[in-house]
């Protein structure tokens, strides 16, 4: 695991756009597993500035979205399709075939779940996963106590979830109760995992993802085991870290061994 810590939003989201930028343009084909909230949006503007300004190509790529909510229409203003359309996808050129969201109207739920872990597979598996981290410790729709082991499925939301999420809808009964996610254990098999955690109100959540023991109750953790994670923080969510220095130390030197390799060269 790495931890890069900066300064602020700004700074956690530039760095984060610019490891997106690099395996695109490396890999022109990747396979990117993306997610929404508020963590990401700062780094979908500056992926957006960076097709636009330096002509980043997303052509190519393929892209999952990790979750849904159920019931929602693609249409809501609160669905992730939209959020992921009006943050990202409107603005480069992404080839829609390539797009997949969970479907939050879709009938037959497992069958959905199956065919979106069929079509990762097919994709060549996820290149690199981007993450935000729940309060409450979650990745993707992964609330407490999910399976370390699970794949795609249908979740019901926590109390305090959609308790939370009542104040984006106008009625208490369309606040929806269930989500399309995909697993823990399909997180864990994308080749690369970028975790971003920003603000306050992270610090605690990222302490116990990060430093905590591995534990369902909090499925971030699960990461820890996870080959090739790379996690983003700035100064206030990376705060509450025991080893903070720690992190910090290492990050010079891994420069600093870099400037040597390629000296050797
Ligand atoms: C959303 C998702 C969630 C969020 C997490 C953090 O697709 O998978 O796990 O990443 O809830 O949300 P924000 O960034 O809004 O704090």
């Amino acid at each position: 695991m790495r931890l890069i810590i900066k300064k602020d939003y700004r700074a956690m989201s530039k760095k984060a756009a610019k490891i997106v930028a690099e395996q695109i343009r490396e890999k022109p084909d990747s396979v990117l597993g993306l997610a929404t909230g508020s963590t990401v949006i700062g780094t979908y503007k500056e992926l957006i500035r960076i097709h636009k300004k330096e002509g980043l190509d997303f052509s190519e790529v393929t892209t999952f979205n990790l979750d849904e909510y159920y019931p929602i229409p693609s249409t809501h203003p609160q669905s992730y399709h939209y959020f992921i359309h009006k943050e990202l996808f409107n603005h480069i050129n992404i080839d829609p075939d390539r797009i997949h969201i969970p479907d939050g109207l879709v009938k037959n739920t497992n069958a959905f779940c199956q065919w979106y872990e069929d079509e990762i597979k097919k994709a060549g598996g996820i290149d690199l996963q981007l993450l935000g981290i729940g309060k409450d410790g979650h990745i993707g729709f992964n609330e407490p106590g999910s399976s370390l082991g699970s794949r795609t499925r249908i979740k019901t939301l926590t109390a305090q979830t959609i308790k939370d999420n009542a104040q984006f809808f106008k009625k208490k009964e369309d606040v929806p109760k269930f989500a399309i996610t995909i697993g823990v254990g399909t997180i864990l098999d994308a080749k690369r995992c970028l975790l971003l955690a920003s603000g306050k109100n992270k610090a605690k959540v990222l302490k116990k993802a990060i430093e905590g023991p591995i534990t369902a109750q909090v499925t971030a953790s699960v990461l820890q085991m996870h080959k090739e994670l790379l996690v983003i923080a700035d100064e206030e969510a990376s705060s509450a870290l025991e080893r903070k220095e720690y992190y910090q130390h290492i990050e010079e030197l891994t420069g600093k061994l870099k400037t040597l390799t390629l000296e050797e060269d």
